[in-house]
């Protein structure tokens, strides 16, 4: 554990992993750890955060992301208040700067924001003076996403995650997730891989401290875990992938693969899945699938963060 007395998380927002001390990230993964077990009590429900305001602020879809950090607050006893861009005046032209304004105008303590636009999180974080949370933007970042990763990894793995070795499999190119988890797990000392076709490689990629594959069977051998990707559809531009049923045939992970990884090796996805397209069927419903443990990860692992963003002014206890 931390040393809670001498620690003071020092961040106002979180827009990404790179902004994390290691000290920091420790820090987050055992307060949620603290908090996990609200989650199975009969009444699910601390005053914590009472008296809070989070704004829920979804401009792109979301159901895991959004509707976690909606349970975390609501437990905490944060008041929690959602908009998306159907049903808000950005659908009548406003701006999301005069959108950001309207918001803080009400005095909210944490904003979480979901947006297309790489940097969208940032451009709040410099305008408003109440905590941001990025919730995704754009392909850039999603830093809630790779540290309930870790929180879930650490269920496994324990607190030590040096000489453990973890792939990234497919659409690194369009994935925010990718890019956070790759982040993350080197700076936890986790040695990554990343194998996709590639056309779904970003630029610059060989400048991630990363080792590259193209051949799943060579990828996958001896890892202690694999992450999925999700196919992005809808990010990719015409000619990238011609043909989805030989992607399958080169990218989905099967029995056949995870038998080549190590033993007792796990599977992550974000989610949504692809089912038959970047995850076979019969992997996605395994036990050695942590998907579902990953999605209870996200409830209190957002616990934590916005306990730590509310309260950064406040000398609260948990
Ligand atoms: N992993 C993830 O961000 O899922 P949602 O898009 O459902 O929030």
């Amino acid at each position: 554990m931390t040393d809670t007395h001498h620690y003071h998380w020092p961040h106002k927002d979180l827009l990404d992993v790179t902004q994390l001390a290691p000290a920091d990230v420790h820090h987050l993964l055992d307060l949620a750890e603290t908090f996990r077990e609200i989650n199975s009590r009969p009444v699910k429900k601390v005053p914590t955060l009472k008296g809070k305001t989070v704004v829920l602020f979804f401009v792109e879809n979301s159901t895991r992301t959004k509707t976690s950090f909606d349970m975390a607050g609501k437990r905490l006893s944060a008041d929690t208040f959602s908009l998306g861009k159907a049903g808000s005046s950005l659908n009548k032209g406003e701006s999301l700067k005069d959108t950001a304004l309207t918001l803080q105008a009400m005095s909210p303590d944490v904003i979480v924001i979901r947006h297309s636009s790489s940097g969208a999180a940032a451009y709040l974080a410099d305008l408003l003076p109440c905590g941001i949370v990025n919730g995704g933007d754009g392909w850039h970042a999603h830093p809630t996403q790779a540290l309930l990763d870790s929180f879930s990894l650490r269920q496994v793995w324990g607190r030590d995650f040096s000489g453990k070795s973890l792939l990234i499999l497919g659409d690194i190119a369009h994935s925010r997730v990718a890019r956070s988890n790759m982040h993350l797990l080197h700076a936890l000392g986790v040695r990554v891989r990343i194998c996709a076709p590639r056309t779904l490689l970003p630029a610059g990629v060989e400048h991630w401290p990363v080792e590259i594959f193209s051949d799943l069977r060579q990828a996958v051998r001896d890892v202690d875990a694999v992450m999925c990707l999700r196919l992005q559809l809808e990010r990719q531009q015409a000619g990238l992938l011609p043909d989805l049923s030989e992607y399958a045939r080169r990218f989905c992970l099967g029995a056949e693969h995870l038998a080549l990884a190590a033993p007792e090796a796990r599977v992550l996805h974000p989610g949504p899945m692809n089912r038959g397209l970047e995850i076979a069927n019969d992997i996605a419903d395994a036990p050695a699938c942590l998907v579902l443990d990953q999605v209870s990860a996200g409830v209190a692992t957002r616990m934590a963060i916005l306990y730590l963003l509310a309260m950064r002014n406040e000398g609260g206890t948990v």
